[in-house]
């Protein structure tokens, strides 16, 4: 988030230096409250890789039900005279973003916007890049595993490994493959139990099972599940559940994330010099140009998402194994 803050202080200050830039103080809270401060290019040095964000960024699920709150952020902006708003965010972000363009245009005020994808779920428009926090968050989930892998294989445990991810099935899959972990448990999924005592039975000492944050059983219940079939089948392992949470969004930004953070950053604020219209931009990698999408078209998970992992990859995990 800080290096895509960064990008556009940079990239509009430099690029055309009569420009006022003004963050948004807590995110959309801060838009129906009116906060912002002016920044400037030393505001934003040294910040680019960064956990978090130095503008801070507060939920306000009260606006997705509230047209007239939607129409006052409208309005602010229009009142605030800012020409273009820049966003990098979740869903619930881009959601808001769709809206808030449709009031805009509907009643000719001046804002327009543009928006990235910012999430360590990688559930943003991901059939069209990814997005920024989701490779940090896989950083921070490979160290936790490893760590966990030397009690593991110590004390010969089976470790039940919570994943954030909301519905997403990315962070906790992608974050398995990394550290090679025994089993990962994706949302939705059918979860053949025998079939994974067996599995584990097989093993000799680490066994390490990533569970997605959005399948329908908490780690508790996966525990007593498991542990009724060792009775039955006199499996002798004992079980562990711990759970990443929180821990995954902090630290250090991983350099691909700061990488496209900058790239879209740079982008949007070029399009925006040019006088574009509103639209959601979004990279796979640094440099990977595409047209912006529409905010509705990015904003509609039907058309521009899906939560799962790919056949393929879901292959190439069982041929890691
Ligand atoms: O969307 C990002 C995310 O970290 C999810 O993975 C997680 O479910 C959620 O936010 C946690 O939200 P909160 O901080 O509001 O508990």
């Amino acid at each position: 988030m800080n290096a895509f803050i960064r990008s556009v202080v940079r990239c509009a200050l430099n690029l055309r230096p009569e420009t006022s830039v003004w963050g948004v103080i807590d995110g959309w809270k801060g838009l129906i409250n009116n906060e912002y401060r002016r920044l400037s290019k030393l505001d934003v040095a040294g910040i680019a890789s960064q956990g978090g964000t130095i503008l801070g960024t507060v939920r306000a699920p009260e606006l997705g039900e509230n047209p007239d709150l939607q129409h006052q952020v409208a309005r602010n902006l229009d009142e605030n005279y800012f020409d273009y708003l820049f966003v990098c965010g979740g869903n619930g972000s881009l959601k808001a973003c769709a809206t808030l363009d449709r009031i805009i245009k509907a009643e000719g005020l001046r804002t327009r916007i543009m928006a990235c994808p910012g999430s360590i779920d990688n559930d943003v428009a991901n059939n069209y890049g990814t997005s920024i926090g989701f490779y940090s968050a896989l950083d921070r989930s490979l160290e936790m595993l490893e760590w966990i892998r030397n009690t593991a294989s110590s004390h010969r445990r089976v470790y039940l490994i919570g994943s954030m991810g909301r519905d997403s099935a990315y962070l906790a899959f992608y974050a398995g493959i990394a550290t090679g972990a025994e089993y990962i448990i994706r949302p939705r999924e059918n979860v053949n139990y025998e079939k994974l005592a067996t599995m584990i039975e097989e093993r000799d000492r680490d066994t390490r099972i990533v569970v997605a944050e959005g399948y329908n059983k908490s780690l508790e219940e996966i525990r007593t599940i498991l542990e009724e079939i060792f009775r039955r089948r006199n499996i002798k392992r004992e079980i562990r559940t711990v759970d990443m949470g929180y821990f995954q969004r902090g630290g250090q930004a991983a350099v691909t994330d700061i990488l496209r953070a900058s790239w879209l950053g740079y982008r949007m604020v070029t399009d925006a010099l040019l006088g574009k219209y509103s639209g959601f931009y979004t990279a796979f990698y640094t440099g990977h140009y595409q047209d912006p999408l529409p905010l509705d078209v990015a904003a509609d998970d039907s058309r521009s998402n899906h939560l799962d992992i790919p056949q393929e990859i879901i292959k190439m995990t069982i041929a890691l194994r």
